[in-house]
């Protein structure tokens, strides 16, 4: 068995617990309460295209609120992989996002660290196509520029979610 550890960064109310929760719990609370500091949790998978890898994410879910900005360099050192995580109906969240790519590419530099970049709450955008705000192109595009993954999700549906965990246990699999 691998283990692995795994960084949630991103503006407050964006669904990182929500992300998270999904793929430990596989639930979801509509009123989840704003994280304080930061939330551990951790879940086992088996990698789809080898089956007999076990992977286990040991997963600090950050708090966004400013207020703890400064804590969050705790929580990626040493990660070995970090979910950005932005709302697609938030224009605001995908800047935050970027600011957080560019923190992590300036403080842990190219330590192997696998990044993806998430929009989340891809379920809204469905019920109605004007919620959305951020273009899946714009977003894929940035993402590739800058070396990332990038996966669209709901936290609520579920859509996704798994896929990012695979993604990423793929490849520090082989890396
Ligand atoms: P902080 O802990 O403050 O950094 O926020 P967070 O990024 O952890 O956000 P959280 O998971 O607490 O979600 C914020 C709100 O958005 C909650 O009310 C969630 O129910 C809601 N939410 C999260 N993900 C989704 C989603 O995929 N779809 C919808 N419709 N709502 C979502
Ligand atoms: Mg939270």
């Amino acid at each position: 068995m691998l283990q692995f550890k795994l960084v949630l960064l991103g503006d407050s109310s964006v669904g990182k617990s929500s992300i998270v929760h999904r793929f430990v719990k596989d639930s979801f609370d509509e009123f989840r309460e704003s994280t304080i500091g930061a939330a551990f949790l951790s879940q086992t998978i088996k990698l789809e295209k080898q089956d007999d890898v076990t992977i286990k994410f040991e997963i600090w879910d950050t708090a966004g609120q400013e207020r703890y900005k400064s804590l969050a360099p705790m929580y990626y050192r040493n990660a070995n992989a970090a979910l950005i995580v932005y709302d697609i109906t938030q224009p605001d969240s995908l800047a935050k996002a970027q600011s957080w790519v560019d923190e992590l590419k300036n403080k842990v530099g190219d330590q192997d660290l696998v990044i993806c970049l998430v929009g989340n709450k891809l379920d809204l955008c469905e019920e109605d196509p004007q919620k959305r705000v951020v273009d899946t192109e714009d977003a894929q595009r940035y993402a590739s520029e800058q070396g990332l993954l990038f996966q669209e999700v709901s936290a609520k549906t579920g859509a996704g979610v798994t896929d990012i965990f695979q993604t990423i246990g793929e490849k520090l699999y082989v890396q």
